[in-house]
Formats: C-alpha cells, structure tokens, sequence
C-alpha cells in the first residue's frame, strides 16, 4: 500500500515524524511538503532533528494570501497525485496545506484520510476552522484523536467513517521528553530553570490588530519572571511595522525553537502563554500550567483538567491568571499514551 502525506507548516512536520516512523515496514510512503513554511528554523531542522526522511517532493509556494496560497498549492498536488497514484493521501491538522491536499485529492477520486480529525473550536473567524471542517466533510476516514472530537464528529453525520486512533503528537513528544532528558539539553539564555516563562504569539487574531498585541505586549513585559517570547516570522514583521518593540519589561525576544530545544525549555519553564493549539497540550503532556490568549481551545481537555486557563477579551486578568497557583496533579490520559501513529498505519491498511 502506498500513503502519501501531505505537510507543509511547522505542526504538520511534528505529527508527520511518528507516521513516518510508523510506516517503516508496513506500507510504502510518499512525503509532500507545500513549501508553506519555508525558514531553515519553521522546516528543515524538524526533518533533520526528529529523523523524518527529506520530501519526495516540495513545492516551494511560500506565503501568501488565503486564497493565493491554496489554489497554488491545489494545482501542484493535482500533478503530483496524478503522477503518484497513491492508496491514500494523508493530510494533517487544519493548515491551508491540509485543506488544498483534501480538495485536490477528492477532485481525482483518491481516498482520503484526516488526521486530528473532529477538533473544533466553533470559532468561524480562525482559518483553521474552516480548514479542518471543510477536510473532515470531504475526508474517507477520520482519524479523531480524542473521545471529544470523534463526540463532534458523530454530531456531525460522520460518526460511521472515524476511527479513535490518539494524538500522535504525544507519541512524538514522549520520546523527544526521553531523549531530551538523557542528553541534558542547555535552557535558553540567560534563564534558570523553573524561573521563567515561555511565550508564543501568532495567530492572526492577536497579531493583526496594533492594539490587541500592544496590550498583550504591555501584559507579558509586566510579568513577574522573565518571559522567553519565541518570536515566529509573522510576529516579528508586524511588531516591526506597527514600531512595537518586543523586548522590554521582562520579555526576551528569542528565534523560533527546533523541537527538542522547545520540549526541553517547556518542560523547564514556570508556565508557557500561547495562542498554538499543540503547545497548550504538550504544556500539559509536560505538567507545566498554560495561559492560552484565545476565547477558546480545541483542546477542551487540557481546561477540564486544570492545565489551562483562557483569557482573551479582558487581558488586564493576564498576569494574574498566569501568576496563579499550581494545578492539580493528574494521573489522565486523554490524549492517549503514546502510540497513536501506529493506529493510524493500522487504521489506513484496514
Ligand atoms: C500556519 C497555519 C496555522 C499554524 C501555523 C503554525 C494556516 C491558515 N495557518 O499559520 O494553523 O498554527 O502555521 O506555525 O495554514 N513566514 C515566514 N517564514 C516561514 C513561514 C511563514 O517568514 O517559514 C511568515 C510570512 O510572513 C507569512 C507569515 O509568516 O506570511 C504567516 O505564515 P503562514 O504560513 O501564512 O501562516 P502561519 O501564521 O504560520
């Protein structure tokens, strides 16, 4: 059997590492990169750190907007899955490379599979909502990473084509954890372990607007520890058109963080802030407490269960709710236990 997955965004890359492991042995497997993120720092040391083989193909369609970036990609994948012929194509999360996989696929009659299926914020204004609705509704098999998502998918009509396979990111993360603890990995500069924070900001509803991101500058600077902000591309050019400076009050602008690097200063650090969808649950994974700046999660659990707290409209509660005491411990595993990508080969040669 031949499974060719398509990826194209940071995130994307983490999820594909499992898979690809996974299919060594049992199916062969075909890699596509969209060329969505392109920076050696957001790609190629993903590849290389987490052992994923080099893309069979890649389109290189960099940004872009919306509608530009899709459509480019939609016609390279066309070619490509004409040429490859594949048993399935393998499309991951809820990027514009996931979406335009999916329609490119359907179009020519190739099955198609979603992995991290059923997520949903119910929040129509993120690009990702539609991109991962729109990719479950045209998708063969959904592979649901929680008991949550495959519940919305049931109400969705799709109950009878989703499989719960686990979140394959926690496969990843766990053995990073492992590997990252054997080695002693150095924290970032100039920070002591459990005495600071780690940030990141990117999502177009924090970072579009001058004053939504001056307030959640002005909130993170007036921090109580030092506050490693990992400053994706998005953020730093925005910061710089709007004439924000980053680095003030208790900030520490840093580049964005390969994979184990992440892992390892997450795992150290008094608390992460973030408006990422992955690294509120590997906050979690890792029992550090999470302040997401969004009005919600997908990742209803990671709330649930303490780990995570939402502020979005009234920012001035950021410090005290990134301030506030630890959480309960929890022995629960909602996100499965480490072996999702297995499943999901299992699932596909089903
Ligand atoms: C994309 C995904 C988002 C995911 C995120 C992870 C969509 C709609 N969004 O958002 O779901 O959480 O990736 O990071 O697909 N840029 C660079 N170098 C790069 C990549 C991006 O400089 O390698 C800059 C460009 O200015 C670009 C901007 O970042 O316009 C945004 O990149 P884009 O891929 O469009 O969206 P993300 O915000 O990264």
């Amino acid at each position: 059997m031949r499974i060719l997955s398509v990826v194209g965004a940071r995130p994307q890359f983490v999820k594909l590492a499992p898979i690809a492991a996974a299919t060594v042995g049992r199916a062969d497997h075909t890699i596509v990169h969209t060329g969505q993120h392109y920076d050696e720092l957001m790609s190629d040391v993903f590849f290389s750190d987490l052992g994923i083989p080099q893309p069979d193909f890649n389109l290189g369609v960099g940004s872009g907007k919306h509608g530009q970036q899709t459509g480019t990609m939609l016609a390279g994948l066309e070619q490509i899955f004409e040429d490859v012929r594949p048993d399935w194509v393998l499309v991951y999360g809820d990027t514009n490379s996931t979406l335009a996989a999916a329609l490119a696929a359907v179009k020519l009659h190739i099955p198609l599979a979603h992995l991290e299926a059923g997520l949903r914020s119910f929040n129509r204004r993120m690009p990702e909502e539609h991109n991962r609705v729109l990719t479950d509704h045209a998708s063969d098999l959904l592979l649901a990473p929680t008991e949550v998502a495959v519940g919305h998918l049931s109400a969705e009509g799709l109950g009878a084509r989703t499989v719960l396979v686990g979140d394959v990111m926690t496969d990843v993360l766990f053995k990073t954890r492992s590997l990252v603890q054997a080695r002693s990995e150095p924290l970032p500069s100039g920070v002591e372990a459990g005495r600071y924070y780690v940030s990141t900001i990117h999502r177009p509803d924090n970072t579009d607007d001058p004053e939504r991101l001056g307030q959640i500058i002005e909130s993170l600077a007036a921090l109580d520890r030092p506050v490693v902000l990992l400053a994706h591309p998005r953020l730093r050019d925005l910061a710089s058109r709007y004439d924000l400076e980053l680095e003030r009050g208790s900030i520490r602008v840093a580049a964005p963080l390969a994979y184990p690097q992440l892992v390892n200063a997450v795992m150290n650090s008094a608390g992460v802030i973030t408006d990422s969808g992955g690294l509120q649950k590997e906050a979690f994974l890792l029992r550090v407490p999470c302040t997401t700046i969004r009005p919600e999660t997908e990742w209803v659990e990671t709330v649930q269960l303490g780990w995570n707290e939402l502020v979005s409209s009234d920012l001035t509660s950021l410090t005290s709710v990134v301030q506030r005491a630890a959480p309960q411990q929890t022995e629960a595993t909602p996100y499965g236990t480490g072996h999702a990508a297995q499943h999901v080969v299992t699932a596909l040669l089903r």
